[in-house]
C-alpha cells in the first residue's frame, strides 16, 4: 500500500474559527475525515501531522523518509518563509504535492512567491479542501504512474 504523509503547518489548527471568509467554516478535523476518508478509497495509507513549529514540520519530514511514498504538505505561512522546510523535502527525495486552501496568487504579493515549491513535483492551490483531495490522488499517480 501506497504510505503518504499529510502535513499542516502553523495555524491551520485554527481552521473553521480562522478567516473563515478566505479559509472556509470547515474545521482542521472535519478537512482531516476528508482526507481519511479519500484514503480510504483510494487504498492508501495517511499519517497525518499538523505542527505550529518550522523545526517539528522539518522532523515529520526527515522521519518521512523511513516510512512513506510521498508528501502532501500545506506549509500555511512557512511557504513564504521556509528554506529549512524547503531543504528539508529536497534532502529526502520524496514526491511531495504543496497544498493552499486559498489561491496565494489572487492574495498579497508576499503570499505569491513560495520557497517551498520548487522542491515539489507541483502545487493545488485555491480549492479549499478539495485542494488536499486532489493532492492525494495526484500524489498516487506521480508514485504509481499511470496513463492519463
Ligand atoms: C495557506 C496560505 C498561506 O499564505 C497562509 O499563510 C496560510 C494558509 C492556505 O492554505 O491557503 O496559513 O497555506
Amino acid at each position: 500500500m501506497i504510505k503518504i504523509l499529510v502535513l499542516h503547518g502553523p495555524n491551520l489548527n485554527l481552521l473553521g474559527r480562522r478567516e473563515p471568509e478566505i479559509y472556509g467554516s470547515q474545521t482542521l478535523g472535519e478537512i482531516d475525515e476528508l482526507i481519511r476518508a479519500e484514503a480510504a478509497a483510494l487504498e492508501v495509507v495517511v499519517r497525518i501531522v499538523q505542527s505550529n513549529h518550522e523545526g517539528a514540520l522539518v522532523e515529520a519530514i526527515h522521519e518521512a523518509r523511513d516510512w512513506a511514498d510521498a508528501i502532501v504538505l500545506n506549509p500555511a505561512a512557512y511557504t513564504h518563509t521556509s528554506v529549512a522546510l524547503r531543504d528539508a523535502l529536497t534532502a529526502v527525495r520524496l514526491p511531495a504535492i504543496e497544498v493552499h486552501l486559498s489561491n496565494i496568487h489572487a492574495r498579497e504579493d508576499f503570499r505569491q512567491r513560495s520557497l517551498t515549491a520548487p522542491a515539489c513535483v507541483g502545487v493545488v492551490s485555491g480549492f479549499g479542501a478539495h485542494s488536499y483531495l486532489a493532492a492525494l490522488r495526484l500524489a498516487v499517480t506521480v508514485v504509481k504512474p499511470r496513463e492519463p
